[in-house]
């Protein structure tokens, strides 16, 4: 990785005069992870100290960059009739020039890390840390699915005819790379693209769109539009002539859309209810910041985040494993987004019914080894909150909360621990903390989950490295990960596609 990183940075960027020349800075070839690093704690160190200044001095006010809003089943129809129709060119010009596109897509997103940064903390709470981490892998998908494509052209699998018009309809927790890579992926094979951002994070989803014009990337080519959730955005959806959609968002939306239009090809990366195993074979320190940071990175918003940690045998009994857990959980500096010293910001929205159950009321048999306290008038600020004793089967073990609140389940033996883990409807991301080869190698054979992690934790899935996608219940229709080496290829008309289940 890091010798093409390396050949990367050398690449000649023209593309001939056609593309204009967006005269921009070198992409400092650090954005594909090496094993031995982490992004996020790179960028920390790239922005301790120079975040605020660098937010200040940002060249592109985010206050003026707006979706266009559509208010009208007109509107809405003239929308697609305009993609389709620039659709042609964009398909003719050839998979090697809408690559290059991808790749001044990935140098323009550099330039403006800083307006990325400020706009996702104003908009959604994330931290900086969580948000530089963001705009790091907003570039690998950029610069991944460019060569993607190229590898594939290469081996005639990108000449299949692409799907002329795509909709991408992204989460407001992840606003920057969940959006960009879905729109990217799909417009380098050929296909148009209509971005409709999450309502929270619509000055988001505007920037992107500027930024990505701003790359080269035809104007009706990508559209960013914001409908309302009624019948205009309903027609959206359910116009024959939308091809496919990709949507990452609560596995009932996904359905709901399917229902609507059971014709539609959905690829949807859905809900999770993610827990981690600690057996006691783990390095039980690096195993209580691991989870402390997968369950409570962006407050425990993100469909990868643990929502519960199943310590087996003796690890439950020691009192030691949860004296860490504690320790590292009640030193978090819970703040406003924009200190760069914060580690967990606010929650999107003060905690509707089911949240704040479970920040508030314990099953039986449960205890609090941290209690959430909400902190400050807003309802948007909460300190972590880990209950201790939550048995199988509970509605805690069952249910996503989607916030910042962990449970410790105890399990006798890792058959047992994974059993629980698999216990849920969902399978998005599933993690082991355990140093013992033998134990590595059967709940590697028997958890079901799309993205498995040992000894690390379970969030921030790095493009390429680890391509990302559930099962069961977190996932509709999707037929390859976001970030892996058959994602695009699934994005084309293939006379073989599966269907939609
Ligand atoms: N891809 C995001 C993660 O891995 C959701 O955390």
């Amino acid at each position: 990785d890091t010798h093409r990183t390396q050949d990367r940075r050398e690449e000649p960027l023209d593309g001939g005069p056609e593309l204009g020349d967006p005269a921009l800075p070198t992409v400092p070839g650090r954005f594909r992870n090496t094993p031995d690093t982490d992004v996020s704690v790179r960028a920390n160190h790239l922005w301790a100290g120079q975040i605020t200044h660098r937010i200040r001095c940002s060249t592109l006010g985010t206050d003026e960059a707006e979706a266009a809003r559509v208010d009208t089943l007109e509107g809405v129809d003239a929308a697609i009739t305009a993609a389709l129709e620039a659709q042609r060119s964009w398909a003719a010009l050839g998979t090697e020039k809408r690559a290059l596109l991808l790749r001044r897509a990935a140098r323009v997103l550099a330039a403006h890390r800083a307006e990325l940064l400020e706009v996702m903390a104003s908009e959604t709470g994330k931290t900086l840390a969580q948000g530089d981490a963001e705009v790091s892998e907003a570039i690998d998908f950029a610069l991944y699915y460019a060569e993607q494509a190229e590898r594939l052209e290469r081996h005639g699998e990108l000449s299949l005819a692409p799907r002329p018009l795509t909709l991408v309809t992204p989460p407001w927790n992840f606003p920057l790379a969940i959006p960009t890579g879905g729109t990217l992926a799909a417009l380098v094979t050929g296909s148009a693209v209509i971005m409709k951002p999450a309502p929270q994070a619509r000055r988001t989803g505007a920037l992107i769109g500027a930024l990505l014009h701003q790359a080269g990337i035809p104007e009706h080519v990508l559209t960013l539009i914001d409908v309302p959730e009624d019948e205009v955005g309903r027609a959206l959806i359910t116009d024959p002539r939308i091809d496919q959609l990709i949507l990452t968002g609560a596995y009932d939306t996904a359905s709901l859309f399917s229902s609507w239009r059971p014709s539609l090809r959905v690829l949807a990366e859905t809900s999770g209810k993610n827990a981690i195993i600690v057996t006691p074979q783990a390095d039980l320190d690096l195993a209580a910041k691991d989870v402390a940071d997968s369950a409570f990175g962006h407050a425990g918003q993100k469909c990868s985040a643990a929502s519960l940690v199943i310590t087996v045998g003796s690890v439950s009994r020691s009192r030691r494993f949860n004296a860490q857990l504690a320790d590292a959980v009640l030193s978090l500096h819970v703040g406003e987004p924009l200190d760069p010293t914060v580690q967990m910001g606010p929650i999107i929205e003060p905690p509707g019914e089911k949240l704040l159950s479970g920040l508030t009321e314990l099953g039986e048999g449960e205890s609090w080894l941290a209690e959430p306290r909400q902190l400050d008038d807003s309802g948007r600020l909460w300190s972590p909150g880990v209950r201790v004793g939550v048995r199988e089967g509970s509605a805690f073990h069952l249910t996503e909360y989607f916030g910042p609140v962990l449970g410790v389940i105890h399990a006798d033996t890792l058959e047992d621990a994974v059993r629980i883990q698999n216990g849920t409807d969902y399978g998005l991301t599933a993690g082991l903390h355990s140093l013992d080869p033998a134990e590595i190698a059967w709940w590697t054979e028997h958890v079901e989950a799309g993205n498995l992690y040992i000894n690390r934790g379970i969030t921030g899935a790095i493009v390429q490295r680890q391509p990302f996608g559930g099962w069961k219940r977190s996932a509709i229709g999707q037929t390859s990960k976001a970030g892996g080496p058959h994602y695009l290829v699934h994005l084309q008309d293939l006379a073989d596609s599966p269907a939609v289940p």
